[in-house]
């Protein structure tokens, strides 16, 4: 049982829903799951420490100041004893909170510090939930990386019907069960991917180039969720200025020819996903020396076909990834140019954007995309911040690993 064992950090918010959270603690506990619980002061008017502590049989935690609390495990602490750590239920206020990062109380310093998966259960009434400002907390935690659970649609305690139902403690139940489930068999199948990103250079000369504006950010953040859900994630970026990361192995390179050769090093893996805008054209030589103004050699620059990084991972017989993922970058008929590409190129999904608009895209934080598989089927995601494309991409990559190897064994 993926639960047995696991230790659930359970934060009580201050909404009328918070009773819902002693019937979650008593399925956890039934399972054989260790849970400690923090009582926002919020909280603690709708349910009671002694209720609490009852059922987890362990101390509720409530004050950051209380110096029996911070003796005992400190905010640090907590966060790190913790497998997940659930917030339930999220209120309105909570969300605002997380979302400026505030560290009032043992609550939030707790989830400001945590290097733990964080789920979000929020519960309120329907305007609240539907408001503009509660909305755009919404699209930044996500952004953030917290996971989210519901609400639901329903009958509230108020009496109005409407989004912002809490999701139940048996639906928060499966939710954990599946996650751990999901993060189990990932540890086990030890899966590893790698990402290409960024532009790459072909040099005319020592001093001049042909490139793209491409900035690699958005394969920069699919490399990095890969990471995050515990896929082993090498990335082999072009001249760019991503900023090196902790978690993640990043080779630099220049040209086509040097990123291929980095790629050849890596294999085998699981999953390639070719993000990177790799020159479609270099100069058949380049010159040793500066080419001079007026220079006859400046008519001579000839170009010829790059290599093709993306067609040689998926025609490659012997270390052919089991998923190869092309993106594709496109300025005009984006959907219909993907579409082609995929079958030119026997790779097994396409990540087509668009980019001929100035406020996503190339260079920009957002992007907008749709992903296309072998059978034509296209799912798009609106534009938003790359980091949430990213996690996006991450899932459907992550479940088709899974399916794969489910059907392979
Ligand atoms: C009876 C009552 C019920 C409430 N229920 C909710 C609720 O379901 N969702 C919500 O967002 N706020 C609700 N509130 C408002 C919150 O209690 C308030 O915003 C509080 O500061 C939230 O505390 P927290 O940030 O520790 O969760 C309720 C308030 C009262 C008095």
């Amino acid at each position: 049982m993926a639960l047995k064992n696991k230790r659930i950090l359970i934060i009580v918010g201050g909404g009328i829903s918070a009773y819902k959270s002693l019937d979650l603690i008593r399925l956890l506990k039934k399972n054989k799951v260790d849970v400690k619980v923090i009582l926002t002061k919020s909280g603690k008017e709708f349910v009671t420490p002694l209720s609490i502590t009852t059922l987890t049989n362990n101390k509720t935690f409530e004050d950051i100041f209380d110096k029996n609390s911070e003796a005992d495990i400190d905010h640090i602490a907590l966060s790190r004893w913790a497998d997940l750590i659930i917030v339930l239920p999220t209120t309105a206020n909570f969300m605002t909170k997380l979302t400026i990062g505030k560290a009032e109380d043992l609550a939030t310093t707790v989830l400001l510090a945590s290097n733990k998966d964080i789920l979000l259960v929020p519960a309120m009434n329907v305007r609240m939930w539907l408001h503009k400002a509660t909305q755009k907390n919404l699209k930044v935690l996500q952004d953030y990386g917290y996971y989210f659970i519901g609400p639901e649609k329903g009958e509230m305690v108020c009496g109005e019907y409407g989004e912002g139902k809490m999701s139940s403690p048996r639906q928060i139940f499966s939710y954990l069960k599946n996650y751990f489930d999901k993060k189990n068999l990932i540890k086990h199948k030890n899966f590893k991917a790698l990402v290409t990103t960024g532009p790459t250079r072909e040099y005319i000369d020592p001093i001049r180039y042909i490139s793209n504006e491409s900035s690699g950010k958005q394969g920069y953040e699919v490399a990095l969720a890969l990471n995050r859900i515990g896929i082993k994630t090498e990335i082999i970026a072009g001249p760019s200025d991503l900023p090196p990361s902790r978690d993640l192995k990043i080779k630099r390179i220049v040209s086509a020819k040097n990123m291929l050769s980095e790629v050849k090093k890596s294999l085998p893996v699981d999953v390639a996903i070719c993000a990177a805008a790799v020159s479609d054209y270099k100069p058949i030589k380049k010159s040793k020396k500066k080419i001079k103004k007026n220079s006859s050699n400046l008519d001579n620059i000839k170009l010829e076909k790059n290599i093709d990084i993306l067609e040689y991972l998926s025609k490659n017989n012997k270390f052919r990834p089991k998923i190869v993922i092309g993106f594709s970058a496109e300025t005009e008929n984006v959907i219909q140019n993907s579409i082609a590409k995929i079958k030119e190129k026997y790779c097994d999904l396409i990540i087509a954007n668009d980019v001929s608009k100035k406020d996503f895209g190339f260079n920009s934080e957002y992007n907008k995309v749709s992903i296309i598989d072998k059978k034509g089927k296209i799912q798009s995601i609106p534009k938003n911040k790359k980091s949430y494309i990213a996690n996006t991409i991450a899932k459907i990559i992550l479940d088709k690993l899974l399916l794969n190897d489910k059907n392979i064994n």
